[in-house]
């Protein structure tokens, strides 16, 4: 393969906005075409960014592309997926995985049954912060994970465009938009670990009152999903976590928050700082500086280029990122039945 040829499906707000200009500028790549169920959007981003091809109908575009990348509404990530699979064709996947673990299995099967590669966008674990905690931890610095904190905490910033308001076709609010980021990049800190218990209450009432928005304009009549969850879930080998994500909390500033109590020091991951105690000294030890020579985003199309062209395995395992939708789906389901989910 000289160069992977792309395909998108969707190309709204992040295939426009991250992936393809990302993508293009690597020299191993070629953006080859473009399909989206709004053929005008699709024929105006190809003629905007000189991508050769447009196509109405997906199948028709599968003989041009190596690999495709899927932008579209939730609702469509895993029949897409599985069909580019079942054509032969590696896949990246847009966050969250699918709606459901079910659908989430069924794509783990057509990527193994298909001996193709298959990649969720948690590009969280590409920022200097994931990297550089997960050095913390590989080293033993802080020794096993035992306590975590998660917050992902929006102030009055629901999104005011698109669909992200819209039940069925994105499944949920700010937590499958937003907070799943946070989710996958504590568990991936985390390590080989298994959810097994999980309870939660799931909230939809800060953003219908009348209260001022940063994020645009939605309709609150159509606001079908939640604003904000706060849950406690337990993990195999005793771990726990308290996570907490909101589009419209009302606090004083936005909040990106994981911190972890392991068996030897606590680790402050965004203010990236290691709190430790021995006999009598208590000590906190800054990182300064991680050397991370390129965005989150260029670092999640490398790893998916080199995953495509030389096998090497992905940072985002999809058996990683199914996990993080079992979280997901036995969150709604214990706020919907108020009660504690086994899984
Ligand atoms: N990683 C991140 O930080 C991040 C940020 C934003 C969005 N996302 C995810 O990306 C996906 C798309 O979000 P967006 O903000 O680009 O939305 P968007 O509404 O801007 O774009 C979605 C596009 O998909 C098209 N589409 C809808 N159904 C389709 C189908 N069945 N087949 C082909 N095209 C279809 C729409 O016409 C639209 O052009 C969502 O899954 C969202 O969760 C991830």
């Amino acid at each position: 393969m000289t160069k992977i040829r792309l395909g998108f499906i969707g190309v709204g707000g992040i295939a426009t906005g991250r992936h393809i200009p990302t993508f293009r500028t690597f020299d191993e790549v070629e953006i080859a075409a473009v399909h989206d169920v709004d053929i005008k959007r699709a024929e105006k981003v190809a003629e905007e960014l000189g991508i050769p091809g447009v196509f109405a109908e997906i199948e028709d575009m599968y003989p041009h592309v190596d690999a495709i990348v899927i932008c579209t509404p939730n609702k469509f990530h895993a029949e897409l997926s599985i069909d580019a699979m079942d054509n032969g064709k590696h896949v990246l996947c847009e966050k969250p995985m699918a709606m459901t673990t079910e659908e989430c299995n069924a794509m783990i099967e057509a990527e193994k049954r298909n001996g193709v590669r298959l990649h969720i966008a948690y590009h969280y674990r590409y920022m200097k912060e994931a990297i550089a905690s997960k050095k913390v931890i590989e080293r033993g610095m802080i020794g096993d994970p035992l306590v975590v904190r998660v917050r992902g905490l929006r102030r009055r910033k629901v999104p005011g465009w698109g669909v992200f308001t819209n039940y069925d076709l994105q499944g949920g609010g700010a937590l499958i938009d937003y907070g799943c980021h946070l989710l996958d990049m504590a568990m991936y800190l985390m390590g080989d670990v298994k959810p097994v218990e999980v309870s939660s209450t799931t909230y939809n009432h800060l953003s219908r009152t009348n209260t001022v928005n940063e994020w645009g304009h939605f309709n609150r009549d159509t606001f079908e999903v939640e604003d904000h969850v706060s849950a406690f879930i337990r993990f195999n080998n005793g771990a726990t976590m308290l996570f907490e994500t909101s589009w419209a909390a009302n606090i004083p500033e936005d909040e990106n928050h994981i911190s972890i109590s392991g068996t030897k020091a606590g680790l402050d991951v965004f203010n990236m700082q290691v709190n430790q105690a021995d006999e009598d000294l208590m000590t906190t030890m800054r990182i300064d500086y991680i050397k991370v020579d390129e965005t989150f985003s260029r670092l999640q199309a490398e790893d998916f280029i080199s995953a495509v062209k030389y096998g090497t395995p992905l940072t985002v395992a999809s058996e990683e990122a199914k996990e993080v939708s079992k979280i997901i789906e036995a969150i709604y389901l214990s706020s919907k039945e108020q009660r504690s989910i086994r899984l």
